[in-house]
């Protein structure tokens, strides 16, 4: 069985506060776009799971070995063929955790509840419950508390994928000030684009000022909206045509870009 293990943007992501049990609690709207690593699940003597990309390690740190493992290691072969980068806030691990959760249930008929498998998605990482419902989707909590907004699909997208990586856990430590909570918009995303904000850009921006280059430059080559992905380094570009897109990324040189859409559904 092969499937689609897709990739996200935040349209906007707010710090709301620190929690006692070392989180933050946020408010972020996330987007499914259409990068995609490839996931094959084969039945098999035992589990294993092999990866084309040399720098993703397979010990028991890895996603899909723990939501594996989470389901009692049914015996699947599992091969990983990357596309998303790692580390640039696009939540590729997380979502890798999640296709495996939502395939591997199926394949075995293991009949988790979606309450079960939001509870094991969400202690395998803060975005995973997020992928097992995909689309558009409004967040508070640790990013599992969702609602799910009206489908966006087919919305152009450069992403600008910087050198540069973030931390996820240093970019939490930046934060200095927490931002009240807007709610969810309740016209359509693009109406008030100063809405669509993202905490880390400040902090981020400031050690690494090439990234607000590149949303200014996004932003002059005609983009709706511009933001940074998660606590970075990815800097997304929504547009209102595939052509006015296309114009952007021949216009920005010297740092990889890659064009993208949002998809609706899982
Ligand atoms: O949940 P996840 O494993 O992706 O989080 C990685 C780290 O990011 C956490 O250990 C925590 O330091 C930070 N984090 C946070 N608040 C969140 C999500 C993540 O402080 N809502």
């Amino acid at each position: 069985m092969r499937v689609r293990s897709y990739a996200k943007i935040n349209w906007s992501l707010r710090i709301t506060g620190k929690r006692a049990d070392g989180y933050h609690d946020l408010e972020t709207i996330f987007q499914l776009i259409s990068l995609h690593d490839t996931m094959t699940f084969e039945r098999a003597e035992r589990m294993t799971l092999t990866c084309d990309d040399p720098s993703i390690p397979l010990d028991q740190s890895n996603l899909v070995l723990r939501a594996a493992r989470a389901l009692g290691n049914p015996p699947a072969k599992i091969e990983l063929r990357k596309t998303i980068p790692a580390g640039g806030g696009l939540g590729g691990g997380s979502s890798n955790a999640a296709t495996t959760l939502r395939v591997l249930d199926e394949m075995f008929s293991l009949g988790t509840s979606a309450d079960r498998m939001r509870e094991i998605a969400l202690s395998l990482g803060s975005d995973v419950p997020f992928f097992l419902l995909g689309g558009t989707a409004y967040a508070r909590g640790r990013g599992e508390i969702l609602t799910a907004m009206p489908p966006l699909s087919g919305v152009p997208l450069l992403l600008v994928l910087p050198e540069e990586r973030v931390s996820t856990v240093a970019a939490f430590g930046l934060i200095a000030k927490y931002s009240p909570p807007v709610g969810i918009p309740r016209q359509t995303l693009f109406a008030r684009p100063e809405l669509l904000v993202n905490d880390f850009e400040e902090p981020i921006f400031a050690k690494l000022p090439r990234l607000r280059d590149h949303k200014n430059a996004l932003l002059e080559a005609g983009a709706l909206w511009a933001g940074m992905s998660g606590s970075g380094s990815t800097i997304a570009g929504a547009f209102e045509t595939a052509a006015e897109r296309d114009a952007a990324a021949a216009r920005i040189r010297g740092v990889r870009t890659v064009a993208a859409e949002t998809i609706a559904a899982v």
